[in-house]
């Protein structure tokens, strides 16, 4: 693959985030409607060209768009969402979507938030990169939505701490055998 993610500017680039986020939208939260090629061009006029409050990103495999990534700023809070067009999914990709649009959003608010179904696989990624759940409420229709904001600094738990100490010595005695080996070669 040839991965770049490019800062939605230019209309061309506003098009490409249409048709990624529509081939994305039964995981949205929040609309999961088909958006307009009108309502797209408002949406970048007023917001994206502005970026006030919202920034929005393509991932491009070479010249294809086949993900995205959206931010908005909500004072202290930016709250993210991201996607993947159905024909890279499955390939662990997500993971770099949720981290690079996390990072993108710290640098625009102190916290950074996601609200996420709970039959939605993103939550594994979600989890995995650091989101923690803040709230879960079930919706008339029966459905479950995660509110979580992301734990930048995780402190590691007991279990893992030990884990860690044990990598770190093996790791310490690992490299007192090459130390040793590479100053013998050079005797
Ligand atoms: C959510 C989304 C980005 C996930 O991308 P993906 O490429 O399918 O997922 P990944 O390959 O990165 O895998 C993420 C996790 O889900 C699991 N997963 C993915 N597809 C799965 C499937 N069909 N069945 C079971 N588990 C699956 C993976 O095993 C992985 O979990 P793991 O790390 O425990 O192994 C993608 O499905 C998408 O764009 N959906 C529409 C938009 C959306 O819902 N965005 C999230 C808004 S909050």
């Amino acid at each position: 693959m040839k991965l770049s993610l490019v800062r939605v500017q230019t209309w061309g680039q506003a098009l490409d985030l249409l048709k990624v986020r529509n081939a994305c939208r039964e995981g949205m939260t929040h609309t999961t409607e088909e958006i307009t090629v009108a309502q797209q061009e408002r949406f970048w006029r007023e917001q994206l060209l502005p970026g006030h409050t919202f920034e929005a990103y393509v991932w491009y495999d070479a010249r294809k768009p086949i993900g995205f990534g959206v931010i908005k700023k909500d004072g202290r809070k930016a709250w993210m969402t991201h996607g993947l067009v159905p024909e890279v999914r499955g390939r662990h990709l997500s993971r770099i979507g949720i981290q690079l649009i996390t990072q993108m959003g710290y640098a625009v608010a102190d916290e950074v938030w996601i609200d996420v179904w709970d039959w939605n696989h993103a939550l594994r990624g979600d989890i995995r990169e650091g989101y923690e759940f803040v709230e879960s409420a079930t919706q008339p229709d029966g459905q479950v939505l995660h509110v979580m904001k992301h734990h930048r600094d995780r402190i590691p738990g007991e279990r893992e701490r030990a884990r860690l100490r044990e990598a770190a010595a093996s790791l310490r005695d690992e490299l007192l055998e090459v130390d040793a080996v590479s100053r013998a070669a050079y005797r």
